[in-house]
């Protein structure tokens, strides 16, 4: 069989801008679609097919989180795309279904990869091997930033300098707030996007060349946040069913009136110098102040604390912070507040009748806080409307918004009777950095909970080496 000397291509409007972004010198991460329909996979296709055919001895991945999935959807369209220009099975290319390769008659070769999150290996070291001229993540809203961050390092090593090729990640995806929305559509919307780094959006009416029916589809989901992301590419929408508080809850935040009695104050201690250290202020449910520090030695903090709750008259049993870590040597140094240990058992809530209502099992003090906290803010109780202290220049309302909808439940559908949430872990790779913002307002709700010695009145076990005075872990 003669082999393609051209592939004509007949390119949507969209995936004609896309092809112009594929070609450049300047682009090495480009995420294209953010909606259903828009001919996502019919581009990563064509262009990965052209690249293996122009490009003798090259060599590219399909990445995706499952590789089942890949397997049962992308490269279903793969094969369409081949057939589409009379490209042959065994004739022109090999698929090797045992080890996930389809290999060119030419040399070029696709690997097809799974990027699933594996505790086992969360550097991805499994890819580290790899050496990829370019490369596509597929349906990249359900693969892990960390994922991403291997991906675009193992690109721009095989035979680029030879033929001048600048190796890119392609990227398709729908829309999704994650680090997707971070690092792409955000910038994007705000015109910051560097140089190497485009977005370009693509919706199911950019694609006259969709089955028809498929946007009456779309038109008729009944969920809407789904349709507002699939049909609209709206990215401000969130359709986790684990997520615990809505989107519309959140963003009434700003606008809500709330009860402002007495005054309290929540602290998130940095932990890492990535981290930072967060004062919330709060004049009953609502914030009024926050403090934002990014590298700040413990004891400048544990003063910063004193000062704060001097100058704002702030009881000391009315502060509660974070104790794991180094959090714990600031509460020690501020005698009387409230630690806050996340993996602590939970607590009896004062305003529950013990007697008539049913106590919900929940795994740890920080999951009872978190569901408490989704409570307060679903039935409009929290208000934020803070002035806001900051060493950097930080969107407060902005990243806040971000770490409440990382606030979701670990496997809601499992035989587990606890209830449980997402670990910190998954939300730091979710986001890109901990939820520090969001932790204050969850370490809000100890103050409707009994102090532990209270609770049981059992006898509490007292570490007297470390007993400084009436503070209780
Ligand atoms: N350039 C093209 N030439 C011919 N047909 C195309 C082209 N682009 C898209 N199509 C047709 O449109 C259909 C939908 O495109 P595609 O599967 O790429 O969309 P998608 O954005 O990946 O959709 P989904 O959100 O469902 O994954 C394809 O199956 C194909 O039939
Ligand atoms: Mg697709």
């Amino acid at each position: 069989m003669s082999s393609p000397t051209s592939l004509t291509i007949e390119p949507t409007y969209k995936q004609h801008l896309g092809w112009q972004i594929l070609n450049d010198n300047e682009t090495e991460e480009f995420l294209f679609g953010g909606g259903a329909g828009g001919g996502k996979s019919w581009l990563g296709c064509e262009w990965l097919i052209s690249m293996c055919l122009r490009y003798p001895g090259t060599r590219y991945f399909i990445a995706r989180k499952r590789l089942k999935i890949l397997k049962q959807t992308t490269l279903i369209t793969f094969f369409k795309v081949c057939r589409h220009h009379n490209l042959k099975r065994d004739a022109h290319y090999h698929y090797k279904e045992q080890q996930s390769v389809i290999e060119f008659y030419n040399g070029s070769v696709i690997d097809l990869l799974e990027v699933d999150y594996r505790p086992s290996d969360p550097d991805y070291e499994d890819l580290g091997s790899s050496e990829y001229t370019s490369g596509w993540i597929e349906e990249a809203s359900e693969v892990v930033f960390g994922a991403f961050d291997t991906l675009t390092v193992r690109v721009n090593r095989q035979l680029n300098d030879k033929y001048g090729i600048l190796g890119k990640v392609f990227i398709t995806c729908n829309p999704k707030k994650n680090w997707l929305y971070k690092l792409f559509y955000k910038l994007w919307k705000a015109g910051t996007l560097p140089k190497n780094r485009k977005f370009l959006q693509s919706l199911v009416g950019d694609n006259p060349k969709n089955e028809s029916g498929y946007k009456q589809k779309l038109i008729g989901l009944k969920n809407q946040a789904k349709k507002q992301r699939l049909l609209y590419g709206n990215w401000e929408y969130d359709d986790d069913p684990a997520t615990l508080i809505n989107f519309e809850a959140i963003s009434d935040l700003l606008t809500n009136t709330v009860e402002t009695k007495e005054k309290y104050m929540t602290v998130d201690v940095a932990r890492f110098g990535e981290d930072k250290t967060v004062l919330t202020l709060w004049k009953g449910m609502e914030i009024y102040k926050v403090i934002i520090r990014s590298k700040q030695a413990t004891n400048v903090t544990t003063d910063l604390i004193r000062t704060q709750a001097s100058n704002e008259k702030i009881p000391y049993s009315n502060i509660a912070i974070d104790e794991d870590g180094v959090g714990g040597g600031v509460v020690d140094n501020l005698m009387g507040v409230r630690g806050f240990i996340a993996n602590s058992s939970p607590l009896e809530d004062i305003r529950v009748n013990k007697d008539t209502e049913e106590k919900p099992n929940y795994r740890n003090l920080k999951t009872q806080c978190s569901y408490m906290l989704a409570e307060e803010i679903n039935n409009h109780r929290i208000a934020v409307k803070p002035i806001v202290v900051a060493d950097e220049d930080i969107d407060y309302d902005e990243l806040l918004t971000e770490d409440l909808e990382q606030i979701k439940a670990k496997d809601p559908d499992s035989d587990e009777t606890k209830l449980n949430i997402i670990p910190k872990d998954d939300v730091k790779e979710a986001i890109g950095r901990s939820p520090d913002y969001g932790d204050c307002l969850m370490m809000r709700m100890i103050f409707f909970l009994r102090l532990p010695n209270i609770i049981n009145n059992e006898k509490v076990k007292i570490n007297t080496a470390s007993w400084v005075g009436t503070r209780w872990k």
